[in-house]
């Protein structure tokens, strides 16, 4: 059996070579992403792991299963780039790795929502520039607050946990309703609902067409005024403009941003120098001291770089060799 693994980072490398070695698997690993121009080195393979946030057309599907490669593993969680069309047509098999670490995405949550609650960014610049006054940076508490945690998969219910160490109320929105959140009644039955009553708004839910901009103007104005909004999942929940909008007017006080809609070729980038960012938008938001953007970092670390690789490997040998694997996606 022989496997390919595209965009493979150096950080990952470690984790792919202890894995080959233990299962006794080639793995050829390579740098390029999975496109129409390397789409070729996969021939002669059997099963392809990838991660990557640029589309998987169906230009490219359509040459992996005529190289008659059915198995794609995703060393990633979000499948929202992938043409299911194609998928479905060729007889693609897909697995993800729907549990490479939770705790990595919350706890970045967690950790920017405490930074604009406690103002850290302000005192960051005021110390930078010798002024060590208190006022007018006067903070608020997580503990008097109510945080509405919008969709509770594993991500989302981490995030519940570490709230609450810090003695937050917590309310909650999803479609499925996970049962032990259920006994404890903290579902609302809309998001209007959780929009009312909110403080902190924690976004955790998966991109579908469905729910793109699903924080946009209308939702925005049903929120209470200066509610703080924390997006680690996907940049297509938020309508940055609207977002944009809202800080202008203080109907949002504060927000982090680990996503943004148009992040695909921006972020994981090296510009050299802000001005050199093309996209004004996110320099909008980069500049705002109330707002901290991060370059989709909530995933990157060595807990979540292993169980990306070594999760993603594994599923792929069973794609390969038993035609499925528990972490197989539907589409
Ligand atoms: C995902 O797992 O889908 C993520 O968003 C993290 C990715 C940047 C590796």
């Amino acid at each position: 059996m022989k496997i390919i693994a595209y965009g493979m980072r150096d950080d990952e490398m470690p984790y792919l070579e202890q894995w080959s070695k233990d299962n006794n698997i080639e793995v050829k690993a390579v740098k390029e992403l999975l496109d129409e121009n390397t789409v070729d080195l996969a021939n002669g393979y059997d099963g392809a792991v990838v991660y990557q946030q640029k589309p998987y057309t169906a230009e490219v599907l359509d040459k992996l299963a005529s190289f008659g490669i059915k198995s794609l593993s995703l060393r990633n969680v979000g499948v929202d780039n992938i043409d299911a069309d194609a998928i479905k047509r060729d007889g693609i098999k897909v697995t993800n790795v729907p549990a490479y670490s939770p705790n990595a995405i919350a706890e970045l949550t967690a950790t920017q929502l405490m930074r604009l609650i406690r103002r850290t960014n302000t005192f960051d610049r005021k110390i930078a520039n010798g002024d060590l006054r208190w006022a007018p940076d006067i903070a608020d508490e997580l503990d008097q607050m109510t945080v509405g945690v919008i969709a509770t998969g594993r991500i989302g219910r981490k995030a519940i946990n570490i709230y609450r160490g810090f003695g937050a109320k917590i309310v909650a929105y999803d479609i499925y309703h996970n049962p032990e959140l259920e006994k404890e009644g903290i579902y609302v039955d809309t998001l209007d609902e959780l929009y009312a009553k909110a403080d902190v708004i924690s976004l955790h839910s998966p991109a579908t067409k469905e729910n793109e901009h699903m924080l946009d103007n209308e939702a925005f104005s049903k929120m209470k005024d200066g509610v703080y909004i924390l997006n680690p999942a996907r940049g297509a929940l938020i309508d940055t403009d609207a977002l944009i909008r809202a800080l202008d007017s203080g109907k949002v006080g504060a927000a982090a941003l680990d996503v943004y809609e148009d992040e695909v070729g921006i972020f994981n980038t090296d510009f050299g120098s802000f001005d050199a960012i093309p996209d004004e938008r996110l320099k909008n938001l980069l500049k705002r001291e109330n707002v901290l953007v991060t370059p989709h970092i909530a995933f990157y670390t060595k807990t979540a770089a292993k169980n990306m690789t070594q999760f993603a490997l594994t599923s792929n040998v069973n794609l390969i060799s038993k035609g499925t694997d528990e972490s197989e996606v539907k589409f």
